[in-house]
């Protein structure tokens, strides 16, 4: 392993400013201050394994661009990974690429709701499974995770309290963005078993799935209880697991006829069906022979990990009590700061000068938290950690 180690150097800082960069060259616009080290949107600052460049230079070096078929080489490749990662046989008909797994998340709800139904979300969650429902004029059906003792749960009481006649559907984090739970099969099969009772849809967004520390394990929502296997629309995607978000292909696993006809329909009304020529390369690739990295990757996210917790359990007023078990993302307190009428937004990306996602975003149980990612090289996470400790002393002083 030690070898693997070395020949994935993820300490070698890659610099991506001047690359129209989210992370690196939207921050000042997005922040309104220059010189901000990123840590919030979810992108690694890892290279892609090499294997993905190879694929992608190859192909770009033949000239033409045209319009992309998705082969069974492309159909193969996912399959392989699901049943090799999850032991999940997936039929290559149950798959439908889409770009992305937020536009995934918004067609389901055009396809499987109404205007005026509710849909089920369990914040603090990723902030676009709030847009994509109030979008589309349906329904939050607001679900909160409960922390208790050094871990977040699903509330399943209130759940069955507030499901009506008019809740179609249930947007699952899985593993959840931002508290970094893999749930359990015991929290799936309970789950699974009141939508089953109502009748409710589940739309499954497995996209850190691959992103998962070692003592959990990811289960397949649609595997996780018999009632779920036909009722759940699994989102997957390379994207977050090889570091190519930016080239947007995501796969949509349907087994249910009904819907993915629905589904079908409504890719083919807005023409998102195709994937573009460098997605197919690259997920192909990384699927096929990009696993002894990611096990690589994994060592060191998990030792940026607890690297993070002993530099943030040093700093005054900051509670970094919950670990995330998968995810590249950190669910940081800094509640005490608040408490103390501490400005911590200004403080963090005035002071400190470090840009971090609001907890706020991800819905009011955010408030008072703020969201880190940690894949990063470790001499940049340090960096950045010395330069929240410095900030912090500073409002602090012990
Ligand atoms: C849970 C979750 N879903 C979806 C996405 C984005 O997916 P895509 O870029 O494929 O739209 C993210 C990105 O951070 C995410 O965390």
């Amino acid at each position: 392993m030690k070898g693997e180690v070395l020949k994935y150097d993820f300490d070698k800082i890659v610099d991506r400013l001047g690359t129209d960069s989210v992370k690196w060259d939207g921050t000042e616009g997005l922040f309104q201050k220059k010189g901000l080290l990123p840590l919030w949107v979810a992108d690694m600052d890892f290279p892609s394994p090499p294997e993905v460049t190879r694929a992608l230079v190859k192909r770009a070096r033949h000239p033409a661009y045209g319009y992309t078929l998705t082969s069974s080489r492309y159909y193969a490749a996912v399959r392989h990974w699901l049943f090799r990662r999850f032991r999940w046989e997936v039929a290559e008909e149950d798959i439908l690429t889409t770009p992305g797994i937020v536009t995934a998340l918004a067609l389901c709800v055009e396809a499987f709701t109404a205007i005026g139904d509710e849909v089920i979300i369990q914040p603090p969650v990723y902030p676009p499974f709030f847009s994509v429902v109030n979008q589309a004029r349906r329904r939050l059906l607001l679900n909160p995770l409960c922390e208790a003792e050094g871990t977040y749960r699903m509330d399943l009481d209130d759940l069955k309290k507030k499901i009506s006649p008019k809740t179609k559907l249930l947007l699952l984090c899985s593993p959840h963005n931002p508290v970094g739970r893999v749930w359990s099969r015991q929290e799936l099969e309970d789950l699974g078993e009141i939508c089953e009772k109502h009748g409710i849809i589940v739309v499954s967004d497995e996209i850190h799935a691959d992103l998962v520390f070692s003592g959990h394990t990811h289960i397949p929502t649609a595997r996780s209880h018999p009632g779920l296997a036909g009722r759940t629309v699994t989102c997957t995607s390379p994207s977050k697991t090889f570091n190519i978000p930016g080239l947007y292909g995501s796969n949509i696993i349907i087994s249910d006829a009904a819907l993915k006809k629905a589904y079908q329909a409504v890719l083919e009304r807005f023409h998102l069906s195709s994937l573009n020529i460098f997605a197919l390369e690259a997920a192909v690739a990384a699927y096929s022979f990009g696993e002894p990295w990611l096990e690589s990757l994994l060592e060191y996210l998990y030792k940026n990990l607890h690297y993070l917790k002993k530099r943030l359990d040093k700093i005054p007023g900051i509670e970094f009590s919950v670990l995330p078990q998968g995810t590249t993302l950190a669910w940081v307190s800094f509640k005490p700061w608040m408490e103390k009428g501490l400005d911590v937004k200004e403080i963090v990306t005035g002071r400190a000068g470090i840009a971090l996602n609001d907890g706020i975003d991800f819905g009011e149980p955010g408030n008072g938290y703020m969201r880190l990612n940690f894949a990063c090289p470790r001499p940049l996470l340090r960096h950045a950690l010395d330069r929240l400790e410095k900030a912090a002393r500073f409002v602090w002083p012990e």
